[in-house]
């Protein structure tokens, strides 16, 4: 079977969260998912308990060196938070379910709102590297997702609606904390891809032409997740490279981390602000 029965997959989330329950009685209301070279922000939360994904059974387990593999129980903003320092992506060869695996365990531990960082490229001409990009919308190019397979109802519809992914309420939140801050912060579309490659120019003019501001490898599995089980979401990108086809330049991992660590910074207060206000 390609994938879980719904009775396996509650066995093998209730194993998780039975281990999790075991090690802290802490209440997180929020997920906190760390995107490439974001992890700094967990340094903020005053931890009150950490679990290595290693010892969570059924958890996946990171690859890539840049993500950190621990949940960071604790407060952020004066609210009780779970980060995830190092996610899941699918070019590390992870199935769907178990990308949505880690956020399906924080629903049931109590989490209600996910709050989601990434690193992207920047296809909007307007923007330029080291800015940040709230997310209002999103188009699925992984040909994959983590709803295919049988349908847990008690979790979500087998159906459910995408007419608003991201939480208008929490949009408006982070417009008005980012305008108070003077910090400057676009809105827009995130395309996401399976990489692990960055793109050819061809693909980033049809990108483009598609609607979508920024491109990256992530969060758009996690928050279809999020949604189908009647969470909150707000995502922000941080934008490492600009994706011009007709300037591009050859980008390495290092410029990506380098431009995530300048934007590290106002995407940090932009989220504790926005927690301290909810
Ligand atoms: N493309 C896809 N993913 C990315 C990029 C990009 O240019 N930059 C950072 N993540």
């Amino acid at each position: 079977m390609k994938y879980d029965t719904v009775e396996a997959f509650r066995a093998k989330r209730d194993e998780a969260v039975d281990f999790i329950q075991g090690e802290t009685d802490f209440q997180p209301e929020y997920l906190l998912i760390l995107g490439t070279g974001l992890g700094q922000l967990a340094e903020e939360i005053e931890a009150e308990h950490i679990i290595s994904y290693d010892d969570i059974p059924h958890f996946p387990v990171s690859t890539v060196e840049s993500h950190a593999g621990k949940l960071i129980f604790g407060k952020l903003g004066g609210k009780n938070v779970v980060a995830m320092q190092g996610r899941f992506h699918y070019y590390e060869g992870y199935t769907m379910q178990q990308i949505a695996f880690p956020v399906r365990v924080a629903k049931s531990i109590g989490a209600q709102t996910l709050l989601v960082s990434n690193a992207c490229g920047g296809l909007n001409p307007n923007f330029s590297r080291g800015d940040i990009m709230l997310i209002t919308d999103h188009i699925n190019f992984l040909g994959d997702n983590p709803l295919i397979g049988p349908n847990d109802d008690d979790l979500g519809p087998r159906f459910p609606d995408m007419s608003e992914p991201y939480t208008e309420r929490l949009l408006e939140l982070a417009e008005t904390v980012a305008l108070e801050h003077a910090i400057k912060m676009h809105q827009g579309v995130y395309l996401a891809v399976t990489g692990p490659m960055l793109e050819t120019k061809a693909e980033y003019r049809y990108m483009r032409q598609l609607g979508a501001d920024v491109v990256g490898m992530s969060t758009v599995p996690e928050v279809i997740t999020a949604v189908h089980m009647g969470m909150d979401v707000l995502g922000i990108s941080v934008i490492t490279d600009e994706c011009f086809p007709d300037a591009l330049e050859p980008v390495e991992i290092e410029d990506v981390l380098a431009a995530a660590a300048m934007a590290e910074p106002q995407m940090t207060q932009v989220i504790i602000n926005v927690l301290e206000r909810l």
